[in-house]
């Protein structure tokens, strides 16, 4: 199986890495500037082609890692050579295989296949990929085909119907990039106090960071702390006094999926009266 990749970018430069050195016979990279196929293929020790249509030829697979927006004007231009049997890839965590219109009509295959995993440097994210699970999406033919690979490169695997792709998609928005967005509510606020943004950005460091290790390893219920877990009514209705705005409304309904969590690991505490003030202060708006 030749694997070739459309679009040397962050993934791009990443996956053919990570399948070359573990023996996946990478053929090669194409991009859109011809310096970014040539700089993937030295990266990759593979080779690198000057036409879409010399990479469909030497692949038997193609991942389009090519930005979401392009997925589909990239298979408008490879729809025009032979594709029978070769399997087409893509790998958007909120698109489906659909992008790949008519592939029926072309005799070959399309799959999303995404990596749950932040991949944000070019040379480095390679190092961390065997973390990462990888979700696959697409016709029954080739599922367990790529399954096995991917679970042979060390990677656990998920399979995802075309109709749960968007909100698999929210989970991991949820747990990366909104996380920024709290990251910068926090730093706000420390601004208030008087920090100015870079001291802000690097006093919550340690916090965030501890934090989110513990989350990540020991499971939301194990690391939970604070005023939600210790039901500290006085505390919390100090802060929805202090806050207005988005953030009061995030602190409510963030605090309401904490105390789930924390009835679950207390089920004997009482937080019935937590709850209740948190509907309550959703009622005076
Ligand atoms: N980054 C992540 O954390 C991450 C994680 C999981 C999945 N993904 C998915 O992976 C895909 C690629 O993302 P990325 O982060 O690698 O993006 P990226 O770093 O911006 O790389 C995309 C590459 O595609 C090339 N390109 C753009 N239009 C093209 C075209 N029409 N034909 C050929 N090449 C073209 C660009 O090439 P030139 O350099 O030649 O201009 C660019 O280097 C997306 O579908 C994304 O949703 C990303």
């Amino acid at each position: 199986m030749r694997i070739g990749f459309v679009g040397a970018g962050k993934v791009g430069f990443t996956l053919g890495k990570y399948m070359s050195e573990r023996n996946v016979c990478v053929s090669g990279f194409y991009s859109r500037s011809m310096e970014s196929a040539r700089q993937a293929s030295i990266f990759t020790h593979t080779r690198y082609y000057e036409t879409l249509k010399e990479i469909t030829q030497s692949s038997d697979a193609l991942f389009l890692t090519v930005p979401d927006g392009a997925i589909g004007e990239v298979w408008d231009s490879l729809k025009r050579y032979s594709l029978t049997g070769k399997l087409i890839c893509h790998c958007s965590g909120a698109m489906t295989s659909a992008v790949f219109s008519e592939i029926g009509q072309t005799g070959a295959f399309g799959y999303s296949i995404h990596p749950l995993f932040a991949v944000s440097s070019r040379l480095q994210s390679y190092q961390e990929l065997s973390k990462a699970y990888f979700t696959i999406e697409g016709p029954e033919k080739y599922l367990a085909f790529w399954r096995d690979f991917l679970e042979g490169l060390g990677n656990p695997v998920r399979i995802l119907k075309p109709e749960q792709k968007i909100l698999y998609h929210c989970a991991a928005v949820f747990a990366s990039n909104l996380a920024a967005g709290l990251y910068e509510m926090g730093v706000r606020l420390l601004m208030e106090c008087g920090f100015d943004r870079e001291s802000g950005e690097q006093a919550l460091g340690p916090l965030f960071t501890g934090n989110c290790l513990s989350v990540a390893q020991k499971g939301p219920l194990k690391a939970l702390t604070g005023p939600v877990e210790r039901a500290d009514l006085g505390t919390i209705e100090k802060h929805l006094g202090a806050l207005c705005g988005p953030e009061r409304d995030l602190y409510r309904g963030l605090s309401g999926v904490l105390v789930e969590i924390a009835k679950r690991k207390h089920p004997q505490r009482d937080y019935e009266p937590l709850s209740r003030l948190l509907e309550e202060e959703w009622r005076r708006e």
